[in-house]
């Protein structure tokens, strides 16, 4: 068995982590860390993981080597302590944006001057679905954010046919209140975030660089993201309105999206015309390591709506690390990822 652990571990991202690689086939989960609650039970943070596990919280400074260690804590904390890190594991995966970005210039736009850019460069982007080859041969993977990857999936088969007008597109994401992670916040209190329709980030969302930097291989593409906090705890759901260059069929979408997609394991296509599910549903995803993807065709003009939506949980962050893990260790892909999610929720 492979020994993990996992840095971060009292976290929504680290607690969806730990109930997945609790049940993987592959591994043995060895420390899990939080710093205020270092003795205690993990179901003290994770009550849904009583039973099944007698593991306790370590602190961060009683970290032992391991096989694989996985980061989820919050921006800027991997790259700023990476020399006591590095010892610690041959493998990393990172669930923060440390080091998501290869290029300095977009990292600066968004986050300021890279502290640690020899190390970045180490990196790989974790998103299987556009990097499975680098992704198998690497130690150090960064997985991509939530929005960035709903949108990513969206937008990728079209961008890569040449479909699309570079400039044009438009993403709106709806999410829930468990992007803000486990730390409450002004924000995040009860009174003021329930019932809400908060536009998050209006622009200038720092998961554009991400989208940008992978639609950007196909050609220079520029992307307009929105994000806007609804009520909702699990999930993040895109529009993408991407304006075509030529005039498509519902048909050629279809055929587009199935070329892509369908040898992907984590990528489902909707294909109901009629009926409540027709579209994806991030509630019907609450768990699951897939991305449901549908559309819509405007037919009074060149707009293609491309509707994406994910768990930020898991597809967004903790399934998509475990996704990652599998190719870097050459394990089947989907071990540990089978749940199909619950109807009704
Ligand atoms: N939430 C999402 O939807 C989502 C999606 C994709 C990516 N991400 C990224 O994943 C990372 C984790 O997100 P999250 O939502 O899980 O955050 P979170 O719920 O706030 O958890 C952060 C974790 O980091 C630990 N931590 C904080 N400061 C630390 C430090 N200085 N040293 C060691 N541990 C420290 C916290 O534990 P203690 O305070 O108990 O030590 C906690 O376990 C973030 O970088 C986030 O951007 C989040």
């Amino acid at each position: 068995m492979t020994r993990v652990s996992i840095l971060g571990g009292s976290g929504y991202g680290g607690g969806e982590l730990l109930r997945i690689l609790l049940s993987h086939p592959h591994v043995t989960v060895s420390q899990v860390t939080s710093r205020g609650l270092a003795g205690k039970s993990v179901g003290r943070a994770h009550p849904n993981l009583r039973g099944h596990t007698g593991l306790k919280f370590s602190d961060p400074g009683d970290l032992q080597p391991c096989d694989l260690l996985f980061l989820a804590m919050p921006h800027g904390k991997a790259s700023g302590s990476w020399d006591d890190l590095e010892p610690l594991a041959e493998r990393f995966i990172d669930l923060s944006a440390d080091f998501r970005l290869d290029d300095a210039e977009s990292y600066a736009r968004f986050y300021g001057t890279h502290p640690r850019p020899d190390v970045n460069s180490t990196f790989t982007y974790g998103l299987a679905e556009v990097n499975r080859d680098a992704i198998r041969g690497a130690s150090r993977v960064a997985t991509g954010g939530c929005n960035a990857t709903v949108s990513i999936l969206a937008l990728l088969p079209f961008f890569e046919q040449g479909l699309v007008h570079l400039d044009r597109t438009v993403i709106d994401v709806k999410v829930g209140s468990s992007e803000g992670g486990a730390d409450p916040n002004e924000g995040s209190h009860h009174p003021v975030r329930s019932g809400t329709v908060r536009p998050y980030r209006p622009t200038g969302h720092r998961h554009t660089a991400e989208i940008e930097m992978i639609l950007g291989r196909h050609g220079a593409a520029r992307v307009h993201l929105s994000v806007t906090a609804i009520e909702m705890v699990r999930g993040a759901a895109a529009l993408a309105h991407i304006f075509l260059k030529e005039t498509l069929t519902e048909r050629d979408i279809w055929g587009i999206l199935r070329a892509r997609y369908d040898d992907e394991p984590f990528v489902r296509i909707v294909s109901e015309r009629t009926g409540v599910y027709r579209f994806p549903e991030p509630k019907l995803l609450a768990g699951t390591n897939y991305c449901d993807i549908g559309f819509e065709l405007d037919a009074n003009s060149e707009r293609l709506v491309v509707v994406a939506a994910i768990d930020n949980l898991v597809k967004g962050s903790a399934g998509q690390a475990v996704q990652a893990m599998n190719l870097m260790m050459g394990w089947d892909e989907t071990a540990g990822l089978g749940f199909p999610g619950l109807h009704p929720i």
